[in-house]
């Protein structure tokens, strides 16, 4: 992480940077750029200089955009105008992301954010920064990157504290989640995964359970057991409490916690397995919210399950064919082991919503890859029956710069699930493979059939290239949007 401090008083001015705006025209289009007023007195050369340089720069002040001024043997030797857009949140974000890239060289940088900045810029700005700062790399030699400092220069430091802790935590568990989903999956076993919530998860008023496939075989986690069956690797399910004092809402979040995904017995072909080491993203978004929720020390009691197994190819594998019985009885036939993901999740569901029994039931999953033939590649499908909790959702993820969009669960499609054998059909045969998904996990909510949401999160999970905020490789996506949403639960 880039180490960030709140300063009225610069310590050294080696590299300032000048946030510019756009100027709106009378027609809705953009016009040149305009220097935001700085909250702190500036030395008067360097405002005067900026000034009359903006214009030969031809920026526009869109977010993101950079300029660099070298002023050699001058304090600061360096101006980086840097475009914040309409300077809402999601431009500051951008911003906050355009330079830690453009001062990826610099050791230390000062930052004069504008007099009118508010909270919610100063929290984009700092997770812009410190997402776009993120690289996930296994190597021994020291690769530790130039730029360590940033100064972020206001009048009332203060009044952005509360801001910045929010926006590093929320940062800090967002690349937390990376670092799980980018893992190679020769290191990242279910119990590696388990592990490493255990590392992170010493907190007051948290309380860590992880059952083995004892406990799981002794308990009726047919589903968890079916799929990691064929592992040498055994399957887990963590199940981690933020259980704070006073708090009058409970959500359960489950995540599903694929660490390898070959497709089982109806294997993958090569092109769709390269990436399958992902397919714990959702596992990783729910634990990184949980322990941010417990950093933040929200007052929402948030349960989060992750069941973990490895799908593989081997004689001891789960078959087409076979039949499973999941947690509380349900059965489920099966005639594709590669619709692995809804099994471990049914039983995680079904275990949520008759032990735990609480107030919401929200799952995100790599699910399908008819998310991103739906939607492309950096919306979730929302689903959900509780037009409140869609809404509430969809808002949280917005405001936190990701994307989803809500799909039907469409009455036409129930009769698919059907089976002749078992209670139901767990990969039915009838298109919509996101949509039939989400309605085969519907039957595993119990009485939170009106309190729960899901999330088919396979395409936002991962970036082909570095975007803004977002680094090539994993996103860490689900644990903003999460955060956001669980801050405003009581
Ligand atoms: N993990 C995959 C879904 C996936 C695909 C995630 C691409 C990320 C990127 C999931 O387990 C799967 O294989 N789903 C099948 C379901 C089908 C067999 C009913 C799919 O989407 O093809
Ligand atoms: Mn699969
Ligand atoms: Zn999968």
């Amino acid at each position: 992480m880039l180490a960030i401090r709140l300063t009225a008083n610069p310590d050294r001015l080696d590299t300032l940077v000048l946030p510019v705006r756009t100027g709106a025209t009378t027609d809705g289009g953009t016009a040149p750029a305009m220097l935001a007023p700085t909250g702190v007195a500036l030395p008067d050369e360097v405002s005067a200089e900026a000034t009359t340089l903006l214009p030969a720069t031809r920026l526009a002040g869109r977010a993101g955009e950079t300029f660099a001024h070298l002023r050699p043997g001058g304090t600061p030797q360096r101006l980086l105008l840097l475009g914040v857009g309409d300077g809402a949140g999601r431009s500051w974000r951008t911003a906050g992301a355009a330079l830690a890239r453009a001062a990826r060289d610099e050791t230390h940088i000062t930052v004069a954010l504008p007099a009118d900045v508010d909270s919610d810029a100063v929290r984009a700005l700092v997770e812009g920064l410190q997402l776009a700062a993120y690289r996930f790399r296994m190597t021994d030699a020291d690769e530790s990157p130039a730029l360590a400092g940033v100064e972020l220069l206001v009048a009332d430091p203060e009044a952005q504290r509360e801001a910045v802790t929010v926006a590093e935590t929320t940062a800090r568990m967002t690349r937390f989640a990376r670092d799980l989903t980018n893992a190679p999956s020769s290191v990242k076993n279910p119990q590696w995964f388990a592990a490493q919530v255990e590392a992170a998860a010493d907190l007051p008023d948290l309380h860590l359970r992880v059952r083995g496939p004892e406990e799981l075989a002794a308990e009726g986690f047919g589903g968890i057991l079916a799929v990691g069956g064929g592992s040498a690797s055994g399957p887990r399910l963590v199940e981690l409490d933020w259980r704070p004092a006073g708090a009058r809402t409970h959500v359960v979040l489950v995540g599903k916690g694929i660490t390898f995904d070959t497709g089982g017995i109806s294997i993958k072909p090569v092109p769709a397995m390269k990436l399958m080491r992902k397919d714990m993203a959702g596992a990783a978004a729910v634990v990184a919210a949980t322990l941010g929720a417990a950093a933040l020390r929200l007052r929402v009691r948030v349960t989060t399950l992750a069941p973990l197994a490895e799908n593989m190819v081997s004689g001891s594998a789960f078959r087409p064919g076979d039949i499973v019985r999941h947690y509380g009885g349900l059965t489920s036939e099966t005639t594709n082991s590669d619709a692995e993901g809804r099994l471990v999740l049914a039983d995680a569901m079904a275990y949520a919503a008759r032990d735990l029994a609480p107030d919401l039931l929200v799952d995100l999953a790599t699910l399908t890859g008819a998310n991103a033939v739906a939607l492309g590649k950096r919306h979730g499908a929302l689903y959900s029956d509780n037009d409140q909790l869609a809404a509430d959702l969809l808002a949280a993820i917005e405001d936190a710069g990701e994307a989803a969009w809500r799909m039907p669960l469409p009455a036409d499609y129930v009769e698919h699930l059907s089976s002749d054998l078992a209670d139901l059909h767990s990969s039915p045969d009838a298109g919509a493979g996101s949509v039939t998904a989400a309605l085969f996990l519907r039957e595993f909510t119990g009485d939170l059939r009106d309190r729960w949401l899901h999330i088919d999160m396979s395409a936002p999970s991962w970036s082909d290239g570095d975007d803004a905020e977002l680094t090539r490789g994993a996103t860490g996506w689900g644990v903003r949007g999460l955060l956001r949403w669980l801050a405003t639960l009581r």
